[in-house]
């Protein structure tokens, strides 16, 4: 089965938890906070009050996806607030190893994405130190945009780098029932899905179709 991580950014911000139960209820397994300052990428999303807020409600795996400059500053509030794994961008830190030695440290997973201009290569020193990677199949920073389909061949590869690693192959942007299969074929673990999901005639049937799509 594909794991399905719908993205806060595209549901109703006048029912988020509505929301986010909605998403529970039809079997989704992760939920992914998209966290952005205005500065890595060119748009402002949620703070960690969010994470704060939404962990009582929620038995969910919190995915928590920072698109912020100098992540490491932000790690004790969203570890403090309950996040299971926390991504950073291999473009927004030249210091990875105390942003590792901070996660392993308090337990949570760690995730390390890289935008679509950003070559696997850029991964391939950390592939020992991480459980996730967040391939972006968009620019980061907005919901809503087209798939990247040039990115297909970087999780074939990024899929080969890893060999008998434990690690998760994440795709983000622009995922649906079309892209979302494409991913999968050549490696995708995990899917997340804002648009495709939130502005669905029946989120509930979609998460579950989307989940189907790693069946054999
Ligand atoms: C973009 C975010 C994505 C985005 C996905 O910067 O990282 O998670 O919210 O949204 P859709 O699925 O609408 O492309
Ligand atoms: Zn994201």
């Amino acid at each position: 089965m594909v794991i399905v991580a719908p993205s806060l950014l595209a549901a109703d911000s006048g029912y988020l938890a509505e929301q986010v139960a909605l998403v529970e209820k039809a079997g989704a397994e992760w939920l992914h906070f998209d966290i952005m300052d205005g500065h890595f990428v060119p748009n402002l999303s949620f703070g960690s009050h969010i994470v704060q807020q939404m962990r009582p409600r929620s038995k969910m795996f919190f995915d928590v996806h920072l698109m912020v400059e100098n992540p490491f500053d932000f790690l004790p509030m969203f570890a403090d607030y309950g996040a299971d794994l926390i991504t950073v961008h291999v473009e927004a830190t030249p210091d990875l190893d105390e942003v590792f030695t901070y996660l392993h440290n308090h337990k949570i997973k760690i995730g390390l994405s890289l935008k679509p201009s950003t070559s696997a290569t850029e991964i391939e020193p950390y592939l020992d130190m991480i459980d996730n990677i967040l391939i972006m199949t968009v620019n980061p920073g907005f919901g809503g945009q087209k798939f990247m389909s040039d990115q297909l061949n970087k999780i074939a590869q990024i899929k080969q780098m890893i060999g008998f690693r434990d690690i998760t192959i994440e795709v983000d942007g622009g995922i649906n029932l079309q892209t979302g299969a494409e991913c999968v074929k050549v490696g995708a673990d995990v899917l997340v899905a804002g648009s495709a999901i939130f502005k669905a005639e029946s989120p509930e049937q979609y998460i579950k179709q989307l989940q189907c799509l790693g069946e054999k």
